[in-house]
Protein backbone atom coordinates (compact mmCIF):
# COMPACT_ATOMS: atom_id res chain seq x y z
CA UNK A 1 0.00 0.00 0.00
CA UNK A 2 2.86 2.61 0.97
CA UNK A 3 4.84 1.68 -2.33
CA UNK A 4 1.78 2.14 -3.77
CA UNK A 5 1.38 5.66 -3.03
CA UNK A 6 4.86 6.24 -3.15
CA UNK A 7 4.87 5.19 -7.27
CA UNK A 8 1.91 7.40 -7.55
CA UNK A 9 3.22 10.07 -6.18
CA UNK A 10 6.32 9.92 -7.93
CA UNK A 11 4.18 9.71 -11.17
CA UNK A 12 2.51 13.07 -9.93
CA UNK A 13 5.63 15.13 -9.10
CA UNK A 14 7.50 13.69 -12.79
CA UNK A 15 4.61 14.31 -14.84
CA UNK A 16 3.64 17.96 -12.90
CA UNK A 17 7.59 18.94 -13.67
CA UNK A 18 7.05 17.29 -17.13
CA UNK A 19 3.99 20.27 -17.63
CA UNK A 20 6.41 22.97 -15.96
CA UNK A 21 9.12 22.31 -18.14
CA UNK A 22 7.07 22.19 -21.21
CA UNK A 23 5.47 25.41 -21.12
CA UNK A 24 8.57 27.06 -19.43
CA UNK A 25 11.68 28.81 -22.13
CA UNK A 26 15.17 28.75 -21.48
CA UNK A 27 16.81 32.31 -22.09
CA UNK A 28 20.31 32.22 -23.80
CA UNK A 29 21.55 33.48 -20.20
CA UNK A 30 19.91 30.26 -18.98
CA UNK A 31 17.33 31.98 -16.54
CA UNK A 32 13.45 30.02 -17.32
CA UNK A 33 10.52 32.18 -18.30
CA UNK A 34 7.24 31.31 -19.05
CA UNK A 35 7.48 33.14 -22.51
CA UNK A 36 10.13 33.17 -24.96
CA UNK A 37 9.47 37.21 -25.36
CA UNK A 38 10.47 37.61 -22.09
CA UNK A 39 13.98 37.04 -22.50
CA UNK A 40 14.48 40.13 -24.09
CA UNK A 41 14.49 42.00 -20.55
CA UNK A 42 17.20 40.11 -19.23
CA UNK A 43 19.92 41.93 -20.67
CA UNK A 44 18.04 45.55 -19.97
CA UNK A 45 17.38 43.46 -16.04
CA UNK A 46 20.98 43.16 -15.95
CA UNK A 47 22.04 46.63 -17.03
CA UNK A 48 19.97 48.50 -14.95
CA UNK A 49 20.74 46.86 -12.02
CA UNK A 50 24.51 46.74 -12.23
CA UNK A 51 24.71 50.55 -13.63
CA UNK A 52 21.22 52.53 -13.16
CA UNK A 53 20.36 51.00 -9.38
CA UNK A 54 23.97 50.68 -9.09
CA UNK A 55 22.82 48.16 -6.63
CA UNK A 56 21.12 50.72 -4.02
CA UNK A 57 18.51 50.03 -2.07
CA UNK A 58 14.77 52.11 -2.13
CA UNK A 59 16.69 55.25 -2.68
CA UNK A 60 16.55 58.06 -5.25
CA UNK A 61 16.98 56.41 -8.31
CA UNK A 62 14.09 53.89 -7.12
CA UNK A 63 11.54 57.04 -6.33
CA UNK A 64 12.39 58.62 -9.55
CA UNK A 65 11.86 55.93 -12.07
CA UNK A 66 8.53 55.37 -10.02
CA UNK A 67 7.64 58.61 -10.29
CA UNK A 68 7.87 59.17 -14.60
CA UNK A 69 6.07 55.73 -14.50
CA UNK A 70 3.23 57.01 -13.63
CA UNK A 71 3.15 60.86 -15.69
CA UNK A 72 3.56 58.62 -18.36
CA UNK A 73 1.33 57.18 -18.08
CA UNK A 74 -1.43 59.35 -17.09
CA UNK A 75 -1.65 61.07 -20.33
CA UNK A 76 -4.62 59.51 -21.23
CA UNK A 77 -8.11 60.62 -21.39
CA UNK A 78 -11.84 58.26 -21.76
CA UNK A 79 -12.74 60.85 -23.20
CA UNK A 80 -10.50 63.28 -25.12
CA UNK A 81 -7.98 61.38 -27.32
CA UNK A 82 -6.31 64.33 -27.69
CA UNK A 83 -5.01 63.76 -24.19
CA UNK A 84 -2.20 60.81 -25.08
CA UNK A 85 -2.03 56.90 -25.20
CA UNK A 86 -0.91 56.57 -21.56
CA UNK A 87 1.69 54.28 -20.63
CA UNK A 88 3.57 55.18 -24.13
CA UNK A 89 6.91 56.54 -23.58
CA UNK A 90 5.66 60.13 -25.14
CA UNK A 91 7.37 61.71 -21.73
CA UNK A 92 10.86 60.49 -22.65
CA UNK A 93 10.05 60.46 -26.69
CA UNK A 94 8.88 64.16 -26.76
CA UNK A 95 10.78 65.28 -23.72
CA UNK A 96 11.30 69.25 -24.88
CA UNK A 97 7.54 69.28 -25.12
CA UNK A 98 6.59 67.36 -22.15
CA UNK A 99 9.19 68.62 -19.77
CA UNK A 100 8.42 71.88 -20.11
CA UNK A 101 4.70 71.37 -18.29
CA UNK A 102 4.91 72.34 -14.40
CA UNK A 103 3.28 69.07 -13.23
CA UNK A 104 6.40 67.70 -14.57
CA UNK A 105 9.10 69.50 -12.65
CA UNK A 106 12.29 67.56 -11.27
CA UNK A 107 11.13 64.43 -14.09
CA UNK A 108 14.39 65.28 -16.12
CA UNK A 109 16.04 63.84 -12.90
CA UNK A 110 14.12 61.09 -14.23
CA UNK A 111 15.67 61.85 -18.14
CA UNK A 112 19.23 62.01 -17.01
CA UNK A 113 19.27 59.02 -15.19
CA UNK A 114 17.19 56.81 -17.62
CA UNK A 115 18.04 57.84 -21.28
CA UNK A 116 21.48 56.51 -21.90
CA UNK A 117 20.25 53.01 -20.98
CA UNK A 118 17.14 53.84 -23.26
CA UNK A 119 19.15 53.96 -25.68
CA UNK A 120 21.28 50.89 -25.13
CA UNK A 121 18.80 48.41 -25.31
CA UNK A 122 16.13 47.56 -28.12
CA UNK A 123 12.99 47.44 -26.21
CA UNK A 124 10.85 50.07 -26.48
CA UNK A 125 10.33 53.58 -24.57
CA UNK A 126 7.40 53.13 -23.45
CA UNK A 127 8.43 49.31 -21.88
CA UNK A 128 11.49 50.63 -20.65
CA UNK A 129 10.06 53.09 -17.92
CA UNK A 130 7.52 50.94 -16.59
CA UNK A 131 9.92 47.97 -16.54
CA UNK A 132 12.71 50.55 -14.84
CA UNK A 133 9.90 51.41 -12.40
CA UNK A 134 8.67 47.97 -11.66
CA UNK A 135 12.61 47.25 -10.67
CA UNK A 136 13.10 50.19 -9.32
CA UNK A 137 10.16 48.84 -6.65
CA UNK A 138 11.73 46.14 -5.92
CA UNK A 139 13.80 47.54 -4.01
CA UNK A 140 11.72 48.68 -1.58
CA UNK A 141 10.82 46.36 1.76
CA UNK A 142 7.52 45.86 1.88
CA UNK A 143 6.20 45.96 -1.84
CA UNK A 144 4.61 42.67 -3.19
CA UNK A 145 6.45 41.83 -6.43
CA UNK A 146 5.20 43.79 -9.24
CA UNK A 147 3.67 42.69 -12.56
CA UNK A 148 5.11 43.47 -15.30
CA UNK A 149 2.96 42.92 -18.71
CA UNK A 150 5.64 43.67 -22.04
CA UNK A 151 5.09 45.08 -25.87
CA UNK A 152 3.54 48.49 -25.32
CA UNK A 153 3.18 50.53 -28.45
CA UNK A 154 5.42 53.57 -28.47
CA UNK A 155 3.69 56.99 -28.67
CA UNK A 156 3.53 59.22 -31.83
CA UNK A 157 2.66 62.37 -30.26
CA UNK A 158 3.27 64.23 -26.91
CA UNK A 159 0.81 63.86 -24.30
CA UNK A 160 -0.37 67.80 -23.87
CA UNK A 161 -0.09 70.36 -20.74
CA UNK A 162 -2.78 69.46 -17.98
CA UNK A 163 -3.11 65.62 -17.67
CA UNK A 164 -0.85 65.46 -14.66
CA UNK A 165 -2.47 66.13 -11.10
CA UNK A 166 -0.97 69.05 -8.95
CA UNK A 167 -0.26 69.29 -5.54
CA UNK A 168 -2.22 72.66 -5.26
CA UNK A 169 -5.31 71.25 -7.01
CA UNK A 170 -8.31 70.70 -4.71
CA UNK A 171 -9.76 67.08 -4.18
CA UNK A 172 -12.72 67.66 -6.90
CA UNK A 173 -10.44 68.60 -9.73
CA UNK A 174 -8.17 65.81 -8.82
CA UNK A 175 -10.38 63.23 -9.01
CA UNK A 176 -11.95 63.99 -11.87
CA UNK A 177 -9.05 64.19 -13.55
CA UNK A 178 -8.34 60.89 -12.24
CA UNK A 179 -11.50 59.35 -13.26
CA UNK A 180 -11.08 60.55 -16.47
CA UNK A 181 -7.95 58.49 -17.05
CA UNK A 182 -10.26 55.21 -15.81
CA UNK A 183 -9.24 55.68 -12.20
CA UNK A 184 -11.20 55.60 -9.04
CA UNK A 185 -10.56 57.57 -5.70
CA UNK A 186 -9.89 54.06 -3.98
CA UNK A 187 -7.04 53.34 -6.64
CA UNK A 188 -5.85 56.74 -6.85
CA UNK A 189 -5.56 55.46 -2.81
CA UNK A 190 -3.62 52.76 -3.78
CA UNK A 191 -1.24 54.12 -5.54
CA UNK A 192 -0.66 56.82 -3.61
CA UNK A 193 0.96 54.39 -1.26
CA UNK A 194 4.01 55.50 -3.51
CA UNK A 195 4.39 58.50 -1.63
CA UNK A 196 5.39 56.53 1.02
CA UNK A 197 8.76 56.17 -0.63
CA UNK A 198 9.21 59.70 -2.14
CA UNK A 199 10.25 62.89 -1.95
CA UNK A 200 10.72 66.57 -3.34
CA UNK A 201 13.14 68.22 -4.73
CA UNK A 202 11.33 71.04 -6.49
CA UNK A 203 8.45 71.63 -4.34
CA UNK A 204 10.89 73.70 -2.35
CA UNK A 205 13.20 75.63 -4.65
CA UNK A 206 15.84 75.57 -1.91
CA UNK A 207 15.89 72.50 -0.49
CA UNK A 208 15.74 68.79 -2.22
CA UNK A 209 14.78 65.24 -1.01
CA UNK A 210 12.61 66.26 0.97
CA UNK A 211 11.05 63.20 2.19
CA UNK A 212 7.18 62.43 2.56
CA UNK A 213 7.23 60.36 5.77
CA UNK A 214 9.50 59.23 7.95
CA UNK A 215 10.36 56.06 6.53
CA UNK A 216 11.20 56.95 2.88
CA UNK A 217 13.36 53.74 1.94
CA UNK A 218 10.56 51.58 3.50
CA UNK A 219 7.34 51.00 1.56
CA UNK A 220 5.33 51.02 4.73
CA UNK A 221 1.93 52.35 6.21
CA UNK A 222 3.84 55.64 7.64
CA UNK A 223 2.91 57.91 5.18
CA UNK A 224 -0.87 57.62 6.29
CA UNK A 225 -0.30 57.96 9.73
CA UNK A 226 1.92 60.98 9.17
CA UNK A 227 -0.27 62.57 7.09
CA UNK A 228 -2.76 62.72 9.33
CA UNK A 229 -0.90 64.63 12.07
CA UNK A 230 -1.79 68.12 12.80
CA UNK A 231 1.04 70.37 10.72
CA UNK A 232 2.79 72.22 12.75
CA UNK A 233 6.03 73.40 10.62
CA UNK A 234 7.27 73.89 7.08
CA UNK A 235 10.95 71.79 6.70
CA UNK A 236 12.51 74.97 4.66
CA UNK A 237 10.54 77.89 3.37
CA UNK A 238 7.04 78.80 4.11
CA UNK A 239 4.68 79.99 1.14
CA UNK A 240 5.10 77.10 -1.52
CA UNK A 241 2.74 76.31 -3.54
CA UNK A 242 1.64 73.00 -3.02
CA UNK A 243 2.89 72.39 0.18
CA UNK A 244 1.69 72.89 3.59
CA UNK A 245 2.75 72.20 6.93
CA UNK A 246 4.29 69.00 8.01
CA UNK A 247 4.21 67.27 11.34
CA UNK A 248 8.40 66.51 11.53
CA UNK A 249 11.17 68.67 11.05
CA UNK A 250 12.58 67.45 7.82
CA UNK A 251 9.23 66.12 6.34
CA UNK A 252 7.30 68.33 3.10
CA UNK A 253 3.84 67.33 3.21
CA UNK A 254 1.98 67.75 -0.33
CA UNK A 255 -1.47 70.07 -0.12
CA UNK A 256 -3.18 67.15 -2.58
CA UNK A 257 -2.12 64.47 -0.12
CA UNK A 258 -3.10 66.59 3.36
CA UNK A 259 -6.47 67.20 1.93
CA UNK A 260 -7.35 63.97 0.01
CA UNK A 261 -6.39 62.42 3.91
CA UNK A 262 -9.15 64.68 4.97
CA UNK A 263 -11.84 64.97 1.93
CA UNK A 264 -15.11 63.01 2.68
CA UNK A 265 -14.53 61.06 -0.64
CA UNK A 266 -10.86 59.62 0.61
CA UNK A 267 -10.63 60.41 3.85
CA UNK A 268 -11.76 56.13 5.29
CA UNK A 269 -9.86 55.00 2.16
CA UNK A 270 -6.60 56.59 3.18
CA UNK A 271 -6.97 55.86 7.08
CA UNK A 272 -7.78 52.02 6.06
CA UNK A 273 -4.17 51.50 5.12
CA UNK A 274 -2.68 53.05 8.32
CA UNK A 275 -1.13 49.99 9.59
CA UNK A 276 -2.25 47.39 7.43
CA UNK A 277 0.50 46.56 5.66
CA UNK A 278 -1.66 43.52 3.34
CA UNK A 279 -4.08 45.90 2.26
CA UNK A 280 -1.63 48.28 1.27
CA UNK A 281 0.55 46.41 -0.84
CA UNK A 282 -1.93 44.46 -2.31
CA UNK A 283 -4.38 47.19 -3.03
CA UNK A 284 -0.88 48.98 -4.32
CA UNK A 285 0.22 46.31 -6.65
CA UNK A 286 -3.09 45.77 -8.72
CA UNK A 287 -3.60 49.84 -9.23
CA UNK A 288 0.26 49.95 -9.87
CA UNK A 289 -0.40 47.20 -12.87
CA UNK A 290 -3.56 49.18 -14.52
CA UNK A 291 -1.91 52.17 -14.32
CA UNK A 292 1.34 50.09 -15.74
CA UNK A 293 -0.90 49.48 -18.82
CA UNK A 294 -2.80 52.85 -19.78
CA UNK A 295 -3.85 53.02 -23.03
CA UNK A 296 -2.65 49.93 -23.88
CA UNK A 297 -3.97 46.91 -25.78
CA UNK A 298 -3.13 44.26 -23.23
CA UNK A 299 -4.76 41.09 -25.26
CA UNK A 300 -1.42 42.03 -27.33
CA UNK A 301 1.12 41.96 -24.51
CA UNK A 302 3.48 39.15 -22.84
CA UNK A 303 3.13 38.32 -19.11
CA UNK A 304 6.73 38.78 -18.28
CA UNK A 305 5.94 39.36 -14.43
CA UNK A 306 8.47 36.47 -13.76
CA UNK A 307 11.81 38.29 -15.02
CA UNK A 308 10.75 41.08 -12.14
CA UNK A 309 13.06 40.04 -8.69
CA UNK A 310 11.75 38.90 -5.63
CA UNK A 311 11.40 42.24 -3.44
CA UNK A 312 13.24 41.96 0.27
CA UNK A 313 10.35 40.80 2.90
CA UNK A 314 9.44 43.62 5.79
CA UNK A 315 8.87 41.59 8.98
CA UNK A 316 6.25 42.54 10.36
CA UNK A 317 7.06 44.04 13.49
CA UNK A 318 9.70 46.52 10.81
CA UNK A 319 5.58 46.37 9.47
CA UNK A 320 4.34 47.89 12.62
CA UNK A 321 3.14 51.37 12.31
CA UNK A 322 4.11 54.15 14.87
CA UNK A 323 3.89 57.78 16.23
CA UNK A 324 6.99 59.75 15.56
CA UNK A 325 8.55 60.64 18.81
CA UNK A 326 6.72 63.21 20.93
CA UNK A 327 3.39 62.66 19.27
CA UNK A 328 0.52 60.77 19.90
CA UNK A 329 -3.30 59.84 18.59
CA UNK A 330 -3.91 63.13 20.13
CA UNK A 331 -2.52 65.10 17.08
CA UNK A 332 -4.13 63.02 14.61
CA UNK A 333 -6.74 65.13 12.83
CA UNK A 334 -9.61 62.26 12.66
CA UNK A 335 -11.23 62.87 9.20
CA UNK A 336 -12.61 59.45 8.97
CA UNK A 337 -16.19 59.64 10.42
CA UNK A 338 -17.19 55.98 10.43
CA UNK A 339 -13.65 54.43 11.60
CA UNK A 340 -11.43 55.34 14.53
CA UNK A 341 -8.10 55.44 14.16
CA UNK A 342 -5.88 52.99 15.35
CA UNK A 343 -3.90 53.00 18.57
CA UNK A 344 -0.30 52.81 17.70
CA UNK A 345 2.68 53.00 19.46
CA UNK A 346 4.86 56.49 20.42
CA UNK A 347 8.43 55.55 18.92
CA UNK A 348 10.74 56.20 21.78
CA UNK A 349 13.12 58.94 21.54
CA UNK A 350 13.53 62.56 21.46
CA UNK A 351 11.63 64.36 17.83
CA UNK A 352 14.64 64.58 15.48
CA UNK A 353 14.54 65.99 11.56
CA UNK A 354 14.05 63.42 9.44
CA UNK A 355 17.09 63.40 7.06
CA UNK A 356 16.82 64.12 3.35
CA UNK A 357 16.86 61.73 0.47
CA UNK A 358 20.64 61.76 -0.94
CA UNK A 359 20.44 62.98 -4.77
CA UNK A 360 21.53 59.98 -7.00
CA UNK A 361 24.56 61.97 -9.15
CA UNK A 362 23.40 59.96 -12.25
CA UNK A 363 20.11 62.39 -11.70
CA UNK A 364 22.15 65.52 -13.23
CA UNK A 365 22.81 65.31 -16.71
CA UNK A 366 22.22 67.76 -19.82
CA UNK A 367 18.64 67.82 -19.58
CA UNK A 368 17.27 70.68 -17.51
CA UNK A 369 14.55 71.09 -15.55
CA UNK A 370 12.27 73.20 -17.80
CA UNK A 371 13.12 70.95 -20.56
CA UNK A 372 15.60 72.58 -22.39
CA UNK A 373 18.24 70.22 -23.78
CA UNK A 374 16.26 67.16 -22.70
CA UNK A 375 16.71 65.99 -26.51
CA UNK A 376 15.98 62.29 -27.11
CA UNK A 377 18.64 59.99 -28.10
CA UNK A 378 16.86 57.44 -29.35
CA UNK A 379 14.24 57.09 -32.19
CA UNK A 380 12.19 53.87 -31.23
CA UNK A 381 8.64 52.94 -32.42
CA UNK A 382 6.96 49.29 -32.35
C1 LIG B 1 -2.73 63.36 -6.73
C2 LIG B 1 -1.77 62.80 -7.41
C3 LIG B 1 -0.33 63.18 -7.24
C4 LIG B 1 0.24 64.39 -7.02
C5 LIG B 1 -0.45 65.74 -6.91
C6 LIG B 1 1.66 64.18 -6.89
C7 LIG B 1 2.60 65.16 -6.67
C8 LIG B 1 3.94 64.96 -6.43
C9 LIG B 1 4.90 66.00 -6.20
C10 LIG B 1 4.61 67.49 -6.21
C11 LIG B 1 6.09 65.41 -5.97
C12 LIG B 1 7.43 66.10 -5.67
C13 LIG B 1 8.14 66.41 -6.97
C14 LIG B 1 9.43 67.13 -6.68
O1 LIG B 1 9.37 68.26 -6.19
O2 LIG B 1 10.49 66.56 -6.92
C15 LIG B 1 5.89 63.98 -6.08
C16 LIG B 1 6.89 63.05 -5.91
C17 LIG B 1 6.70 61.72 -6.17
N1 LIG B 1 5.55 61.11 -6.61
FE1 LIG B 1 3.73 61.95 -6.74
N2 LIG B 1 1.92 62.85 -7.01
C18 LIG B 1 0.73 62.20 -7.24
C19 LIG B 1 0.58 60.85 -7.48
C20 LIG B 1 1.61 59.96 -7.61
C21 LIG B 1 1.47 58.60 -8.06
C22 LIG B 1 0.15 57.97 -8.47
C23 LIG B 1 2.71 58.04 -8.05
C24 LIG B 1 3.15 56.66 -8.46
C25 LIG B 1 2.38 55.67 -8.76
C26 LIG B 1 3.63 59.05 -7.55
C27 LIG B 1 4.96 58.84 -7.29
C28 LIG B 1 5.81 59.79 -6.78
C29 LIG B 1 7.17 59.51 -6.40
C30 LIG B 1 7.85 58.14 -6.37
C31 LIG B 1 7.75 60.73 -6.04
C32 LIG B 1 9.18 60.98 -5.57
C33 LIG B 1 10.09 61.23 -6.72
C34 LIG B 1 11.53 61.40 -6.30
O3 LIG B 1 11.83 61.33 -5.11
O4 LIG B 1 12.36 61.62 -7.19
N3 LIG B 1 2.92 60.19 -7.31
N4 LIG B 1 4.57 63.74 -6.36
Amino acid sequence: MLSTTFFLLTVLVTVSNAAVTRRATRCPGGQTVSNKACCALFPVLEDIQKNMFADDGCADAAHTTLRVAFHDAIGFSKTKRSFGTGADGSIFIFPEQELSYDANLGIADAFNLEAPFIANHSIGVADFIQFAAAVGLTKCPGILRPQFLFGRVDATAPAPDGTVPEPFQDVPTILARMADAGFSPAELVALLASHSIAGADDVDPNLSGLPFDSTPSVFDTQFFVETLLKGTLFPGTSGNQGEVESAMAGVLRLQSDSELARAPQTSCLWQANVNNQALMAKSFQAAFAKMQVVGQDVSKMVDCSDVIPEPPVLSTTAAQAFFPPGLSRSNIEQSCKAVSFPNLPTKAGAPKAVPSIVQDPATNGACQDDGTACVAPFTKST
